[in-house]
């Protein structure tokens, strides 16, 4: 009995709630079910189906595995996901620790009790929030759910595109915003209830285990087939392609300095490693070993231009998260991470696909 109450002392327990915990039970009821009294940080991370950048909680869940400060995780998944495709096929054998908890996020009529039960009656110091895209239904039942549970920290996964950009570039945090977007109203929801609440600002983001790809797919669809590559402008716009673990790891920073995170409560989201249209070509045309790369720019409208293809720099800069949060920096660069993109792009069979570029010579022609 001294030992156990020792060990239950060594885990931060007071000696009046180790006193009960000895005359409740047994040391087996003890170490399968820690009193809340035991400093437990308990993550929980809600995640969208995919299609969009569904990988960032997967990698998020992967960050976390390995953070002191989280003693267990949950990933809140939206059931509408195919389980068949990544990185929900991973799940189970990449992060087998992780409890995984199915629900319809798109049910409007979710309530915070509802995503409690469905929790399972357990709460959370620490949430992020990867599927929310405005402050109804699932939104505002996971602001309600942090609110209940006195949540250390809300944190969401916002947008840059929520910015009205003013010419100025990185964007600045303190940019106008579009105050009707659905992020800006769960934003000013979770605000509104006093949580401590951060958000951060991605833009666009490639990684493995991902379920979008068509970003740079955009490149190399072009490139191995001997197609023009129809860049607007005079290609050298900026643009932030950031590796999703990246992503994560500044998704996870917000541990570093809790207090100063909720002071700052927005977070432009990206590597500081830009690149322009035209460099993208090149180095994509490297990686898959073609010589010729046949880049053509156009002037005028952008049609049905794909890629995130801008007239103009668009971008921001991590900044505000390496001088707040002590974030470390971004460890991928697109030009090392191409080779492996390369592979998957072949992987995936997309060198055989049959394809169309009509639209590419509608938007030359017209220029
Ligand atoms: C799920 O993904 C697999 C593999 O890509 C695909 O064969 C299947 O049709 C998808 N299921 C649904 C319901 O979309
Ligand atoms: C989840 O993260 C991606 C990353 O950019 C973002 O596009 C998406 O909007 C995020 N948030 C939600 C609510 O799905
Ligand atoms: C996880 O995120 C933290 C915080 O940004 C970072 O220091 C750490 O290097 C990341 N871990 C990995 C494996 O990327």
């Amino acid at each position: 009995m001294t030992m156990m109450l020792s060990v239950l002392l060594a885990a931060g327990v007071t000696a009046s709630s180790a006193f009960s915990l000895r005359h409740a039970g047994s040391t087996t009821v003890v170490s399968s079910r820690p009193p809340t009294s035991l400093r437990m940080s308990a993550a929980l991370i809600v995640q969208n189906k995919g299609g969009g950048h569904g990988e960032l909680g997967f990698q998020l869940a992967k960050n976390l595995s390995s953070n002191s400060k989280i003693t267990s995780i949950t990933i809140l998944q939206d059931a509408a996901c195919n389980d068949s495709k990544e990185p929900f096929a991973s799940y189970v054998s990449d992060i087998p620790h992780v409890k995984i908890v199915k629900a319809d996020l798109a049910d409007e009529s979710m309530t915070a009790e509802d995503m409690q039960s469905l929790l399972g009656g357990q709460s959370y110091e620490y949430v992020w929030d990867n599927a929310s895209k405005d402050a109804t239904g699932a939104g505002k039942a996971v602001v309600d759910c942090a609110k209940a549970w006195n949540s250390k920290l809300l944190t969401y996964v916002s947008s840059a595109g929520i910015y009205k950009p003013d010419g100025v570039f990185p964007i600045p945090e303190t940019a106008p915003v579009k105050s009707t977007a659905g992020q800006v109203l769960y934003e000013n929801y979770a605000l509104e209830n006093g949580l401590p609440f951060v958000s951060f600002r991605p833009q666009y983001i490639y990684g493995p285990k991902s379920n979008k790809w068509d970003y740079i797919d955009w490149y190399f669809d072009r490139l191995v087939r001997r197609v023009p590559l129809p860049i607007p402008g005079d290609g050298t716009q900026k643009v932030s392609l950031t590796n999703s673990e990246d992503v994560a790891s500044l998704l996870a920073s917000v541990l570093n300095d809790e207090a100063a995170a909720v002071e700052q409560t927005y977070f432009n989201c990206g590597t500081n490693q830009l690149v322009t249209y035209d460099e993208v070509a090149t180095m994509c045309a490297e990686a898959a070993g073609v010589v010729y790369v046949n880049i053509q720019h156009y002037d005028g409208e952008l049609g049905k231009a794909k890629f995130p293809f801008r007239l103009t720099d668009f971008y921001v800069a991590p900044d505000m998260a390496i001088s707040k949060l002590g974030w470390e920096g971004p460890k991928h660069s697109l030009k090392d991470d191409l080779a492996w993109y390369f592979e998957s792009y072949q992987a995936r069979g997309a060198m055989s696909k049959e394809m169309s570029f009509a639209e590419d010579q509608e938007v030359l022609v017209t220029a």
